[in-house]
């Protein structure tokens, strides 16, 4: 594993480990994840309303500052947790710096984990209600694993919402994707648009 500083990506983020692999989106950028902006277009109130139910336990993979978990947060209730899961140890203190005051930290449990491996198993295995990858899988050097270990984690039925921005993943490796997550054990149950790019809803079987 390569070190990481704060504010940084890790050293070797950009590696090229398979054709798509992007860098890791760098925490000194967090900024850019958490605009007012981009809250008014992608309305992550109104998917934490959609698809988490109060109670649920949820995995957030590829939390990065928490623009989307602190919505799972408030949705899931003081009955729920959301387990949010970066690479970037900077990444989840800003998180942490911004929902403690909110008083929505004691929902929420960090979890750093390695670049090619969740490491919730087997602790976490057929616990999780909901799980969200967003704007992540791209960045993943293995994502045939990573979609094996969602599976692993959620339980009998539960769902995951997929989503890569078209600007960086191409139709057609969201759907070389899905079929990854499908051989995994995910089946796809909707593809839509989320605002302007591609999402999938699977369901593990
Ligand atoms: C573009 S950001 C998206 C963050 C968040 N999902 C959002 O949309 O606001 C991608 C995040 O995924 C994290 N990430 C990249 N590769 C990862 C990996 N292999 N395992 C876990 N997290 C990873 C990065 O550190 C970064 O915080």
């Amino acid at each position: 594993m390569a070190s990481t500083n704060p504010g940084e990506a890790p050293a070797d983020a950009g590696r090229n480990k398979r054709p798509h692999h992007r860098e890791v989106f760098a925490a000194s950028r967090a900024g850019h994840l958490d605009s007012g902006l981009r809250r008014f277009f992608y309305r992550p109130d109104r998917l934490a309303e959609r698809y988490v139910k109060p109670g649920d336990l949820i995995l957030d993979f590829g939390c990065g500052p928490g623009f989307f978990t602190r919505e799972f947060a408030k949705r899931t209730g003081d009955t729920g947790k959301v387990i949010a899961v970066d690479l970037q140890e900077e990444m989840l203190r800003l998180l942490k710096e911004k929902l403690e005051p909110e008083g929505l930290i004691q929902r929420i449990r960090t979890h750093k984990c390695s670049e090619d491996s969740i490491d919730l198993s087997p602790e976490w295995d057929g616990k999780i209600d909901i799980a969200f990858a967003i704007f992540v899988v791209h960045e993943v050097p293995d994502p045939t694993k990573l979609f094996r270990e969602i599976s692993s984690l959620l339980k009998p039925g539960a769902f995951l919402f997929y989503s890569e921005p078209p600007f960086l993943v191409s139709g057609k490796e969201f759907r070389d994707n899905l079929a990854l997550a499908r051989e995994a054990g995910l089946a796809l149950v909707e593809s839509r648009l989320f605002f302007v790019n591609r999402a999938a809803v699977l369901r593990k079987e």
